[in-house]
């Protein structure tokens, strides 16, 4: 059969004949002159080589061939849906933007992670919004990003978190700082000079709670809304702070810093990356959650 010279136009005119059971409606149905169809199914019919339709009174039947090639057009018709769908979701991932929003100290770690993420999908760009967390959960909750990187999930918002790395807080004094020697407890810091994260920020949030627990209050010397400026505070001798284990370097020493041994610490909290329940996520978005999470050990201990 000379397959080439059936079309899809063809095929939807047939189709539109078949269930309309009439060549006058389907002309109007396809704005198309009766004519025009005549000529159409015809033109299948001398491909097909057998009549499709036959004519019993003022009515239209399909023949047995009729009834095969109208199966075949509507498995076709499935497969192209399929195939636009399939394309769509290519362009849809491989083009776009992912908007994530981090608190500032996610900032340490997440573009490294999302190196890989860019190589991977060269022609989604990307924005990073970073602030702390109290102004990322103003973002969440005004639905202002496809993704957000933090440690504590807002509890007053319906919100889907997947937690996928450790966010343990050391507490830290600068080299040389004198300290009894051995495992401390935070009581005996406390009169010791702090320099700590600002309120808002999730890091505060994390030190207070656990000094709440504890019935402890610290000497804060001073409040900062920059992990760097502390670190290089506390390495000048100003006091001790707690930080995210993420902001010091690998070797601390180097830059005169000594991660303390203080019993309860390193306080732990997981990263989690975190959206709306009802946010209905992009593309990009998704495969940022699917792909790139479990690749970095979400749900692995430690
Ligand atoms: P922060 O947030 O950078 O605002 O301290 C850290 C966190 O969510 O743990």
């Amino acid at each position: 059969m000379p397959r080439r010279h059936l079309t899809f136009r063809q095929l939807e005119t047939f189709v539109t004949v078949a269930r309309l059971g009439s060549f006058s409606r389907a002309a109007e149905a396809l704005h198309l002159t009766q004519p025009a169809v005549s000529i159409q199914i015809r033109q299948i019919t001398e491909s097909v080589g057998l009549p499709l339709f036959e004519q019993t009174g003022r009515e239209i039947r399909l023949t047995a061939a009729g009834q095969e090639l109208l199966q075949t057009a509507r498995e076709l018709d499935d497969s192209w849906n399929r195939f636009e769908s399939a394309v769509d979701a290519l362009k849809g991932l491989r083009k776009g933007r992912l908007r994530v929003a981090l608190v500032t100290t996610a900032k340490y770690f997440l573009p490294r992670m999302l190196g890989a993420f860019c190589q991977r999908y060269p022609d989604i760009d990307l924005e990073l919004e970073v602030a702390n967390r109290a102004r990322i959960v103003e973002r969440l909750r005004a639905n202002e990003d496809d993704l957000y990187i933090m440690s504590f999930p807002p509890e007053e918002l319906d919100v889907v978190a997947r937690p996928f790395l450790d966010n343990p807080l050391v507490a830290i004094a600068p080299l040389g700082y004198p300290l009894p020697a051995g495992p401390l407890t935070l009581a005996e810091l406390a009169p010791h000079p702090f320099l700590l994260r600002e309120a808002g920020s999730g890091t505060r949030r994390a030190i207070d709670r656990h000094l709440a627990r504890c019935g402890l209050t610290l000497n804060v010397k001073l409040s900062l809304g920059s992990n760097e400026a502390i670190r290089d505070l506390v390495a000048t001798g100003m006091g001790l702070a707690i930080l995210s284990r993420h902001v010091l370097g690998e070797h601390p020493e180097q830059d005169g810093i000594r991660i303390l041994e203080v019993d309860g610490f390193p306080l732990q909290q997981p990263w989690s990356v975190v959206h709306l329940r009802q946010k209905i996520l992009s593309l990009p978005a998704r495969a940022f959650m699917d792909e790139l999470l479990p690749a970095l050990g979400e749900g692995r201990p430690g």
